[in-house]
C-alpha cells in the first residue's frame, strides 16, 4: 500500500487525479492539500471537499496551502487556466456544496511536515499537480524533511515546448522560484511533465462512458470532460483529438513507477526573462544539483489509459 498526499489546484484533470487515487486499491490517500494555479486556494479547497463527498470519501482531510507566491502580494488565476478549467475549475459545473466536512484547522505546510516525519520515505509519496509553493514552504520551514520526502510532480517540460509560454509549463510558471527550491532541496523527485502527459489522451467516446454508467457522478464527469476536450481541441486544432490526462498520470506514476521510463537528471527552473518558468536539465547550467531527481520521458500510454478508465468507471459506479 502506498500512502499519498495530493497537492492539488483543483481543476478538471486534478479532479481526475483525485478520482484515480481514490479508485486505486494500492493507494491510501491520507490527505489533500490545496495549492493555487487553475483556481485560487479557496476555490480549490472548496472543490476538493465537494468532490470527496461526491466520490463517497468525505473523511479524507483537506488542508489549505499557501495562497500566493512569496514574490507576489496575491494570486490571480491566469486567463489560460480559466479558459481550460472554467471559472470554478470544474468547467462551471455545479458540484453539490459539501455539507459534512470542512477544511482542517492545521495548515497544509504543517500537515506535510508532520506526515513526512511520521512515515518512512518509501511509505509516502507527495504528488503536486499545481504551484509548488506550499511544498517549498514546508521544505524551508523544516529542512530536515527534504531527505525523507518523496515527490512525483506533474509539471515542467524538458523535450517539449511549454503550454503557457513557448518555454514554460503552467504549474512551474505559477511559481518558478518555489519549483526551483523544490528541485534543489535534495528530495527524491520524479518530474512527470508535458514530455509524457501530452502522450496520454482521453477521447470523447471514453468521456461518454462515464455518462453511460447512469449515475449523477458519471454525468458530472462526462460534462466536465466534454468541456475540457472542446477547449483543448479548439486550442490545438491540428493536434491529436481528446484531452490530456496530465495530473492522473503523475498519480499513476507514483503508484506504479514502471508506467513511465525515466532518465536521471538534475533540474532547475529559469527565473529570468522570456524563459521564465522553463525547466532546465542541462548539467552545465543546473546550479544546485540535488543528485536525486529524474524526468519521465516515455510512458506506456495504452496501459495507463486502460487502467485509468477501468478504475475510475468502477469508482463512479459505486458512488
Ligand atoms: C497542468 O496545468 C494545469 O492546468 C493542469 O491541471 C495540470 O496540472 C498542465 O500543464
Ligand atoms: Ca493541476
Amino acid at each position: 500500500m502506498t500512502k499519498l498526499i495530493l497537492d492539488l489546484d483543483t481543476g478538471i484533470d486534478d479532479t481526475l487525479a483525485l478520482a484515480y487515487a481514490l479508485a486505486s486499491p494500492e493507494a491510501e490517500l491520507i490527505g489533500v492539500t490545496g495549492t493555487f494555479g487553475n483556481v485560487t486556494v479557496e476555490q480549490g479547497v472548496a472543490n476538493d471537499l465537494a468532490l470527496l463527498e461526491l466520490f463517497g470519501r468525505p473523511e479524507v482531510p483537506v488542508f489549505a496551502g499557501i495562497d500566493h507566491p512569496s514574490w507576489a502580494d496575491s494570486f490571480e488565476v491566469m486567463p489560460e487556466s480559466a479558459r481550460f478549467h472554467g471559472a470554478n475549475g470544474l468547467s462551471g459545473a455545479r458540484v453539490p456544496a459539501c455539507a459534512h466536512s470542512s477544511v482542517q484547522a492545521t495548515s497544509a505546510v504543517d500537515f506535510i511536515i508532520d506526515a513526512v516525519r511520521s512515515h518512512e520515505p518509501d511509505e509516502l509519496v507527495i504528488v503536486p499537480t499545481g504551484a509548488s509553493t506550499t511544498i517549498a514552504a514546508a521544505l524551508q520551514a523544516a529542512p530536515d524533511v527534504a531527505r525523507r520526502m518523496h515527490v512525483v510532480m506533474m509539471g515542467g517540460a524538458l523535450t517539449q515546448p511549454g503550454n503557457v509560454t513557448p518555454f514554460a509549463e503552467a504549474n512551474v510558471l505559477q511559481d518558478p522560484e518555489a519549483t526551483n527550491a523544490l528541485f534543489a532541496a535534495g528530495t527524491d523527485l520524479t518530474m512527470v511533465g508535458l514530455d509524457v502527459t501530452t502522450q496520454v489522451k482521453l477521447t470523447r467516446a471514453q468521456a461518454e462512458e462515464f455518462r453511460a454508467t447512469g449515475t449523477a457522478t458519471g454525468a458530472f464527469l462526462s460534462d466536465m470532460l466534454t468541456y475540457y476536450i472542446d477547449v483543448t481541441e479548439e486550442a490545438h486544432p491540428t493536434g491529436v483529438p481528446g484531452c490530456n490526462l496530465h495530473d492522473p498520470l503523475a498519480v499513476a506514476a507514483a503508484l506504479d513507477p514502471g508506467l513511465v521510463g525515466t532518465f536521471t537528471c538534475d533540474l532547475m527552473v529559469e527565473t529570468e526573462g522570456a524563459g521564465r518558468g522553463r525547466t532546465i536539465g542541462d548539467p552545465a547550467r543546473v546550479t544546485c544539483p540535488s543528485g536525486r531527481s529524474r524526468v519521465a520521458l516515455t510512458v506506456d500510454a495504452e496501459r495507463f489509459v486502460e487502467r485509468f478508465m477501468e478504475r475510475t468507471l468502477a469508482l463512479v459506479r459505486r458512488c
